[in-house]
């Protein structure tokens, strides 16, 4: 049982990957999910799964003493940037009280050490690319502040109780599972690749570009798009860079390059060989022009080696999750 982790939100897009990835390398992973995005058949059976707030302390503490947890990976949350604009409070009770609560389960429970699914999106619009895990954090919405909260609470955290975290800050994640066990299952579409593979698969009629007049080589935004499973396999690294006694930190997770909109779609024309239809639409609210971490610390630190980092990959693996979601999903 010495390896024990709590995955929360393990039934949801990257928690679900993270689980697969924590199996691979001989952990037992636990899975906590509310299921108000995940779904319970992304997580194998023989996965200890509870139905539930992983806010809930009467809930997780008896939890993690039950199963001998060492470590959580705190996935859990809500993610829709345009949602935390229109209701903020709803993302700073689903994302900061809920991390607040988790912790202090953790810290009553002597839980050592702690991964916390962190974005992007704590540095806002950032001056310089590539982003530096010292560039100065300025979110511009609740979403990323709701998430630079918790990552705070985290480092007093460590400071007062000696809980050692390490916050992933996610670039653009994409992609699936190569066996396609696991995928993105929310109905809302709105992240480019998927929302690209949708109008190829004909849900949608057309791929709107938000932008094309931003200070970048095409006029569209860059993005540092990051396959889900090698994302996954940082977490693993991450969880034994702390059990080996790895002092806390915030963490960039991204390949340290980026491609922009039209990029990303000629690849999408190329690996399913259509021409896509597209129109160009004014930019989206909130864009920043171009996001590209610089992640030299997952590679020398953790040794982590991508295994995907190819857009066409990244693009094929999407495409045979979302054929099989719509079969299996809808
Ligand atoms: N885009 C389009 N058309 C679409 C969808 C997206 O042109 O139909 C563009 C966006 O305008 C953006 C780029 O494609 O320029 C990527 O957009 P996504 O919605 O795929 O991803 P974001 O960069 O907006 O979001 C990601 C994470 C968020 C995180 C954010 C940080 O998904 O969780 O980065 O800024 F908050």
């Amino acid at each position: 049982m010495s390896s024990s982790i709590l995955v929360t939100g393990g039934a949801g897009y990257i928690g679900s990957h993270i689980v697969l990835a924590l199996r691979r390398e001989g952990f037992w992973p636990v899975v906590v999910d509310d299921l108000s995005s995940g779904r319970r058949e992304l997580v194998s059976a023989e996965v200890p799964f509870t139905e539930g707030d992983c806010g809930d302390e009467a809930l997780i503490r008896p939890l993690l003493r039950r199963e001998g947890i060492v470590s959580v990976i705190h996935c859990a949350g809500r993610i829709r940037v345009d949602e935390s604009v229109r209701d903020p409070l709803l993302y700073y009770q689903g994302n900061t009280l809920v991390s607040r609560n988790l912790i202090a389960a953790c810290v009553a429970e002597k839980i050592p050490s702690f991964l916390f699914s962190s974005t992007a999106a704590v540095y806002g619009n950032p001056a310089e690319i590539p982003i530096l895990e010292e560039t100065p954090l300025n979110p511009v919405n609740p979403y990323g502040r709701s998430k630079l909260m918790t990552e705070m609470m985290l480092q007093d955290a460590s400071m007062a109780y000696g809980l050692r975290a390490l916050s992933m800050r996610y670039f653009n994640v994409a992609g699936a599972d190569p066996d396609a066990r696991a995928g993105q299952v929310i109905p809302f579409v709105s992240h480019l690749i998927r929302r690209a593979l949708r109008v190829y698969l004909g849900e949608f009629p057309q791929l709107e570009i938000f932008g094309t007049d931003y200070p970048t080589p095409d006029g569209t935004c860059i993005r540092d798009y990051i396959h889900v499973s090698d994302l996954a396999d940082a977490h693993v690294r991450g969880i034994r860079y702390l059990l080996a006694g790895g002092a806390s930190r915030a963490v960039n997770c991204g390949y340290g390059h980026g491609f922009s909109v039209r990029e990303v779609l000629r690849a999408v024309e190329a690996v399913t060989g259509q021409p896509l239809p597209m129109v160009e639409s004014p930019r989206r609210e909130g864009d920043p022009a171009a996001l590209v971490a610089q992640a030299d610390w997952l590679r020398k630190e953790l040794g982590w080696t991508p295994k995907f980092d190819d857009l066409p990959t990244i693009i094929a693996h999407a495409l045979a999750w979302e054929k099989k979601a719509l079969h299996d999903f809808q």
